[in-house]
């Protein structure tokens, strides 16, 4: 399946996507890495993996609406058939994601729909939550709501601070997103309006 990602940052999630794709775990080909911020981490290890990059960075358009068609234009001219967010830190919006015809695909480090949008880990700390996570799920109209696919907890510690959250789900993370596109990929994904059933995982 051909996939484009989006990031906007270090890219140790399009790391592990990279990798899992390497080991020869994960059936998708990637053929392009998009991202709105030039000289990223998410660049340089595509680059690194001779994978295609383009940069959209949003002081080049008029607004917000044109750089989302030239990602769409990128995205026809690659033949894209799935796309995966790996900290994309924009928010697509509603016209962009109607014009999608394939699984658009996003990680976020909390227990969904506990704690959308920016800094998850902080809000589950400032919260008190003794257990938080990460959650892959289909992207759709809304932030951070689109139907869930895998979620993993992670317990948050007494001693906790955003970092060391953050650091403890970003593992769970990097088996996570491989594993949820694996079972997408392979069709074990069955949706149910917002339901998502997983398939029996093996055979
Ligand atoms: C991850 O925590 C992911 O869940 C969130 O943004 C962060 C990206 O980290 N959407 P990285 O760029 O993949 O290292």
């Amino acid at each position: 399946m051909r996939t484009a990602i989006l990031a906007s940052g270090r890219g140790s999630n399009l790391q592990a996507l990279i990798e899992a794709c390497q080991s020869g775990c994960l059936p998708i080909k990637i053929v392009a890495v998009g991202s709105d911020q030039p000289g990223t981490g998410a660049l340089k290890r595509s680059e690194e993996a001779g994978i295609l990059t383009r940069v959209f960075p949003i002081k080049n358009y008029p607004h917000r609406q044109a750089q989302e068609e030239d990602i769409l234009i990128w995205m026809r001219e690659n033949r894209v058939e799935l796309l995966l967010l790996a900290g994309y830190m924009r928010v697509l919006s509603p016209q962009f994601i109607r014009q999608v015809s394939f699984p658009v695909l996003n990680i976020h480090p909390s227990l969904l729909p506990a704690f959308p949008g920016l800094h998850a880990q902080l809000q589950a700390v400032e919260y008190g939550v003794k257990v938080s996570g990460c959650t892959v799920h289909l992207v759709d109209e809304g932030l951070d709501s689109g139907p869930i696919i895998l979620q993993e907890a992670v317990p948050v510690l007494p001693e906790d601070t955003e970092e060391s959250l953050a650091q403890r789900i970003l593992e769970v993370e990097h088996r996570l997103y491989p594993e949820a596109v694996r079972l997408l990929v392979l069709g074990k994904v069955q949706r149910f309006g917002r339901r998502v059933q997983i398939l029996q995982q093996e055979g």
